[in-house]
């Protein structure tokens, strides 16, 4: 996905999207944390494609939020800040990529300018998250090697994805994306030829595209969401899988 539309988008990124989906994304959202939560409550986070850091709700200590948009990281950052986080003075830029530092009590966030399919962490998590990500990634594979190494045996993958979806509801939903929102878009953030970009990438997906990629898993949860285009999909790791 080309980074520059989500540079350009960063700063009216939260705003928008609580215009564009009448706040539906934020029930998604709301619905997924709570579903986590019911399997792991706390450990290390890796969340995917964090956009300006919404999986922070789901508040474990040690969170890393890894994202290659730099706008998005600054609003990211901002956001933390106002939260009481302070950011560490290292902070450094390798090869022109961030690698910030926030510490308020016993939490700890840690921001990494990169993709799913390049990022690389000294630890593994003990829960990865891709909010509305995968359809980002340019390599799915890719990625889903990375994240596979980046998990811990045991370890859980939680995924909310739009994925195809053949009913009418959601071909009208389709026809929304596609045609009202780049207009909403337009008047919002004078970006219509952009959303009408994103709007195109909706319909590439299936459940089956994303889950084919993680054969030593155990699909723990696999529904559609309230409107029958986003699918939550959480996976747990096997056990004994020795990578
Ligand atoms: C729809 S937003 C994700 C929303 C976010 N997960 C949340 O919780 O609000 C998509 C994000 O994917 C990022 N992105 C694009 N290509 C990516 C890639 N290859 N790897 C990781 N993130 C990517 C974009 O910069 C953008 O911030």
């Amino acid at each position: 996905m080309d980074i520059k539309i989500y540079d350009k988008l960063a700063k009216k990124y939260d705003l928008a999207t609580k215009i564009v989906s009448f706040g539906i994304e934020e029930i998604w959202r709301w619905m997924f944390i709570k579903e986590i939560k019911k399997y792991i409550q706390n450990g290390v986070l890796i969340d995917l494609a964090s956009a300006t850091g919404g999986m922070s709700r789901l508040n474990f200590d040690k969170m890393y939020f890894v994202e290659p948009s730099s706008e998005m990281i600054k609003v990211m950052v901002e956001k933390f800040k106002k939260q009481g986080f302070k950011q560490e003075k290292f902070e450094v830029h390798f090869q022109e990529r961030a690698y910030i530092k926030l510490k308020k009590e016993n939490k700890e966030i840690i921001i990494i300018q990169d993709t799913a399919e390049n990022f690389k962490i000294d630890e593994r998590a003990d829960l990865i998250t891709a909010f509305m990500a995968f359809r980002n990634f340019d390599d799915i594979k890719k990625a889903s090697e990375n994240i596979n190494k980046h998990l811990k045996n045991g370890g859980y993958l939680a995924i909310v994805e739009m994925v195809k979806n053949n009913s009418l509801f959601a071909k009208l939903i389709l026809w929304y994306m596609n045609k009202i929102v780049p207009l909403i878009a337009g008047l919002l953030v004078g970006m219509k030829e952009e959303y009408k970009m994103l709007g195109k990438s909706i319909d590439s997906l299936t459940q089956e595209d994303i889950i084919k990629n993680f054969n030593n898993y155990d699909v723990i949860v696999k529904k559609k969401l309230l409107f029958p285009i986003a699918s939550m999909i959480i996976m747990r790791k096997n056990e004994r899988e020795n990578i």
